[in-house]
């Protein structure tokens, strides 16, 4: 097979790369995993400097950034909300500019798909996106290599996600097994699923892929025959708290709970990108239980501690496939 050339691309969306291309990357991550897990050094990127933008919060993702930079022997700068001019003093375009000047890579995490999309225009160096209000695409790369990690193969395999699919991760997860061959159900109200547009997209990856696109607001038919069952938060960074009330009411029956799972396939595992609602151990969710009374959103504590959840493994994942994402932009390199 041809090997793929990812030197100086852009990692923005799932929709930029190829099947083939992102099973490369995953397989490029598992190797990396054995060569950090064997204490074998990986040559090709030392002395680069990358740059992190964060316009909002992270812990795995920085993390990710921070310590696959360190392991490749390449320098990070840090940027948070208030440390920077970006889009206050200094038009996006103008940093940028600058910042392509100075680093040999750019990680971006903020708002709109349109600001990620414009510091690759301009930049003029890899720019990777850990986080935009439409897509997640590290995330994917990380919960492919769970999937196939769990189960050794990814076609055919059956995820639900339950919950408010019409934001980054749902949309990132629905594209990722329309172009993969994994069949894709969304379990929520109606108001929760994808846009219709990027839906008629991802029908044109299923067809070449062969997976199959479910909708159901049936939390019994959502569950059937799931090997995957996946949700995140109910209300994403950026979202104003005063909608708690309103996903509350609406998401509350699809919650993943031991009834969801054992209604799914025997050998079904929980997954979750995380950070997680699951019990009152969070100042969040501790102000959500005295105004509501719900202890626990949209998993159960038991469901997240329960054998059957892949959350773990699937958030160390996170280092080992943006660490593949920035080897193989940085030095064309896949292996
Ligand atoms: N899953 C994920 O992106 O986690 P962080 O928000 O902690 O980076
Ligand atoms: N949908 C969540 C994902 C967090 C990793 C958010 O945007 O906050």
């Amino acid at each position: 097979m041809e090997k793929s050339n990812y030197l100086g691309r852009s990692f923005l969306t799932l929709k930029d790369y190829s099947p083939a291309e992102i099973i490369e990357l995953v397989n490029l991550a598992e190797t990396l995993r054995k060569k950090k897990k064997t204490g074998m050094p990986v040559k090709g990127c030392e002395g680069k400097n990358i740059a992190l933008i964060f316009e909002k919060t992270s812990t795995r993702t920085r993390c990710s950034f921070e310590i696959a930079a360190a392991d490749l022997g390449m320098h990070t700068v840090y940027l948070d909300p208030s440390a920077s001019q970006m889009g206050k003093k200094e038009s996006l375009k103008d940093t940028a500019r600058v910042l392509g000047r100075m680093f040999d890579g750019i990680e971006y995490r903020g708002y709109g798909q349109k600001i990620v999309e414009d510091l690759a225009k301009y930049a003029g160096v890899p720019v990777w996106n850990g986080l935009t209000n439409e897509y997640h695409p590290t995330q994917m790369l990380a919960d492919l290599l769970t999937i196939r990690d769990n189960f050794h193969y990814i076609k055919g395999v059956n995820l639900t996600y339950f919950g408010d699919a019409r934001y980054n991760t749902g949309n990132s997860l629905m594209i990722m097994c329309s172009k993969m061959g994994l069949n894709f159900c969304v379990c929520a109200p109606k108001k929760y699923w994808p846009n219709e547009k990027l839906i008629e997209e991802c029908q044109g990856y299923a067809k070449a892929s062969g997976a199959k696109l479910r909708f159901t607001e049936d939390v019994a038919e959502g569950a059937k025959g799931a090997d995957v069952i996946y949700t995140d938060i109910w209300v994403s960074m950026g979202e104003p708290a005063e909608i708690w009330a309103e996903r509350i009411r609406d998401l509350y029956p699809y919650r993943v709970t031991m009834d969801t799972i054992k209604a799914a396939s025997v050998d079904v595992i929980f997954m979750h990108c995380l950070p997680s609602f699951h019990n009152l151990n969070t100042g969040i969710g501790r102000a959500i239980y005295e105004k509501f009374g719900i202890e626990e959103m949209e998993v159960s504590d038991e469901v997240f501690e329960s054998r059957y959840s892949r959350v773990f493994e699937e958030a160390e994942n996170r280092m080992h496939t943006i660490k593949a994402v920035m080897y193989a932009t940085l030095t064309g390199k896949s292996v």
